[in-house]
């Protein structure tokens, strides 16, 4: 990303950020331009979960979709994560415009760790990204935050870049306890992670109730959070990665609400499930920023 300074920057970011910019909260001049200019430089960045779906014929296809479809922004990054057994088939053939991901990884050099696949192995062929802490890993394979934190340091050690995965279950959210929930995830990242290890790192933050159920969070529930994590992420890190550090929305993110969820100026990117697996939704979901 460029880094520019002045009013050049402000121009260049009004053209940028279009529509979002009506979103953001200009208490004066002087804060508004920096703002605008922060948003500019998260670069918006869209994730496909493609989860443990697929199978050789359904992988080919969606591939073909993929590179097929036309991308009409230039301002957008997009990656893609297929499960470990297409990443080789996913990264020789998908676009060159569009990143491959992996969706965990082995925190452990290469050797004697039978069924497990080192971080070492995804940079060497080429992989520059991971998803770690997703809630159903959390979930179903006993990952703690502290694991969570651990891999993302050992991912970024590595030369890899991360989606990292927080959020609250349903009876957190609805006994108002998300930002507790949030505090703990966050912590751990905070306590292992240098200032510059942070701009390997993306937040993805996904409500573990709006995950596969249709159920998404309204734009002002999911701004409300992801700008408390901005703010969690200023008292407890620094200014700096506060300002850079892109935080992804995740949990049924679809083509018809994408474009609004987007225009939220603390949602920069999202993490796509379901949606990715289609290839006509996916690129409509790249292109409604
Ligand atoms: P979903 O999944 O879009 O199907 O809700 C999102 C995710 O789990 O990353």
């Amino acid at each position: 990303m460029t880094r520019r300074t002045g009013s050049s920057l402000v121009i260049l970011a009004l053209g940028l950020v279009g529509l979002r910019t009506a979103f953001v909260g200009i208490g004066s001049a002087a804060r508004g331009s920096n703002r605008v200019a922060m948003e500019a430089e998260r670069k918006f960045i869209v994730g496909g979960n493609w989860k443990a779906n697929g199978s050789p014929d359904s992988v080919k296809a969606l591939i073909e979709e993929l590179n097929a479809g036309e991308v009409t922004s230039k301002d957008v990054e997009v990656v893609c994560a297929p499960p470990f057994v297409f990443l080789s088939e996913v990264q020789g053939a998908l676009r060159k415009d569009y990143s491959v991901a992996a969706q965990n990884l082995w925190d452990k050099d290469p050797g004697a760790w039978t069924g497990e696949t080192p971080a070492q192995m995804l940079s060497d062929m080429g992989i520059k990204w991971v998803i770690l802490g997703h809630s159903e890993r959390r979930e179903n394979c006993g990952e703690t935050s502290q694991i969570v934190a651990e891999k993302t340091k050992f991912a970024v050690d590595k030369g890899l870049s991360t989606l990292t995965c927080i959020g609250e279950k349903l009876d957190a959210r609805e006994s108002g306890k998300t930002f507790d929930v949030l505090d703990e995830q966050l912590k751990p990242l905070a306590d292992i992670l240098s200032e510059d290890d942070w701009e390997k790192v993306v937040l993805a933050y996904e409500p573990v109730w709006a995950i596969g159920t249709g159920k998404v969070a309204t734009p002002e529930q999911a701004e409300e959070t992801h700008a408390y994590i901005r703010k969690w992420l200023a008292d407890n890190v620094s200014e700096k990665v506060s300002e850079s550090v892109r935080i992804q929305y995740g949990g049924s993110v679809n083509d018809k609400n994408a474009a609004e969820l987007g225009q939220q100026p603390n949602i920069d990117g999202f993490l796509v499930g379901g949606a990715s697996l289609k290839g006509g939704a996916f690129t409509t979901i790249i292109n409604s920023v």
